[in-house]
């Protein structure tokens, strides 16, 4: 199958619609599109076609247990999937949709089991990206999408990512240049008396108090329970991981670059290909090895964006071991350090 990349133009307003147009059609007539959103690139299909689900679990190796996010362009269409919407909910989509958000509830008849991995329950997101909305609308109103990677890889933040890994898998990807935030959504389980964040994300527990008061956050997150199961199928399994093996260094800034030099230049004299993940401000200091940097320390929002980039490109280069400093900062440090440490099958050395 040949894979189409219909690239989004700014200005060109009705060649884009017609491009929407014709990635709608083959998700009404049951076919996969991968499309941006603000969060990551998906990987859709039509939710209430349990057929259409299905292809998403083929072309990306999916184990069929793990749940599918169902994303949509209107509250009214939420009435029509979730079976009871509490309250706490409605103000949080007021407060936090259209945008990284999502949010699990009881489902109704109609979402096919084969979207919901088997559960009761409908994951369900309405994204801030104006190409991922037009295309939600056209399409019929509900796009099922997992991060449009193949499973276990980093999820995709550009078009050429999702080309990596499905062409020829899939008909079409819509093309929309970067994304904005470069981590997945925040996930929140309401299908419970107390609600529990399952997933981090862009948006924090923190800004979720402020809206509905008291939360949960799944116990199997903590790094201390990485034993655990998380309530989150899809949380359980290693993901996000690059080709080479990744160890990230976690204490004091300088005692952390001399960690990394020390070991990256062992690595290099055992005849490893060696990659350094550093910041702008640390990246000069390093002496071994190909060193990125991830972007500046103090601008988070840039860490999350460039984490899943920095992954693939070390991939192509063909690194066998990766260090990494860790990234814990304020306020989306806890999201961040979720994916470095499953990428890094949570090996960290302490300084
Ligand atoms: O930002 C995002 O959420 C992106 C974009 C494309 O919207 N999507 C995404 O989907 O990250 P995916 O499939 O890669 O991750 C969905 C996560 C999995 O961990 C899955 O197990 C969990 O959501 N999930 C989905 N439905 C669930 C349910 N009913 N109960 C518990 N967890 C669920
Ligand atoms: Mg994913």
């Amino acid at each position: 199958m040949e894979t189409v990349i219909a690239k989004i133009i700014e200005g060109e307003d009705s060649k884009n619609r017609q491009k929407i147009e014709a990635a709608a059609r083959i998700l009404r007539e049951g076919g996969l599109v991968a499309f941006p959103t603000e969060t990551v690139y998906g990987l859709g299909a039509d939710a209430l076609n349990p057929a259409a689900s299905a292809k998403i679990y083929q072309a990306k190796g999916r184990p069929s247990d793990n749940p599918l996010i169902v994303h949509i362009s209107c509250m009214e269409d939420l009435e029509k999937i979730a079976a009871r919407v509490p309250a706490g909910a409605r103000k949080m989509a007021e407060q936090f949709w259209p945008g990284p958000l999502t949010m699990i509830f009881e489902k109704r008849g109609n979402v096919p089991l084969e979207t919901t991995g088997g559960l009761a329950t409908v994951a369900v997101r309405m994204p801030g990206h104006p190409v991922a909305l037009s295309l939600i609308q056209a399409a019929g109103g509900y796009i099922a999408a997992p991060s449009a990677n193949t499973s276990g890889k980093p999820s995709p933040t550009l078009a050429e990512h999702v080309a990596q890994d499905m062409n020829g898998r899939i008909p079409m990807i819509l093309d929309s240049g970067a994304v904005g935030i470069g981590i997945e959504s925040t996930i929140v389980d309401f299908s419970e008396k107390i609600p529990m964040v399952l997933r981090p994300g862009y948006i924090t527990p923190d800004m979720i108090k402020k809206v509905i008061g008291e939360i949960k956050i799944d116990p199997g997150l903590a790094e201390e329970n990485s034993g655990t199961r998380p309530k989150a199928p899809g949380m359980k399994y290693k993901h996000y991981a690059p080709k080479a093996e990744l160890i990230l260094v976690n204490g004091a800034q300088e005692k952390v670059q001399q960690t990394i030099n020390d070991l990256a230049r062992e690595a290099a004299l055992s005849g490893k290909a060696v990659g350094v993940i550093g910041t702008d401000e640390s990246c000069s200091s390093y002496r071994y090895g190909i060193v990125k940097s991830i972007g500046a320390r103090s601008d988070e929002d840039t860490i999350a964006r460039h984490l899943y980039g920095i992954l693939r490109e070390f991939d192509q280069k063909d690194v066998d071991i990766i260090y990494s400093e860790s990234f814990s900062t304020p306020r989306i440090g806890p999201a961040i350090m979720n994916r470095m440490l499953k990428a890094a099958g949570h090996q960290v050395i302490e300084v």
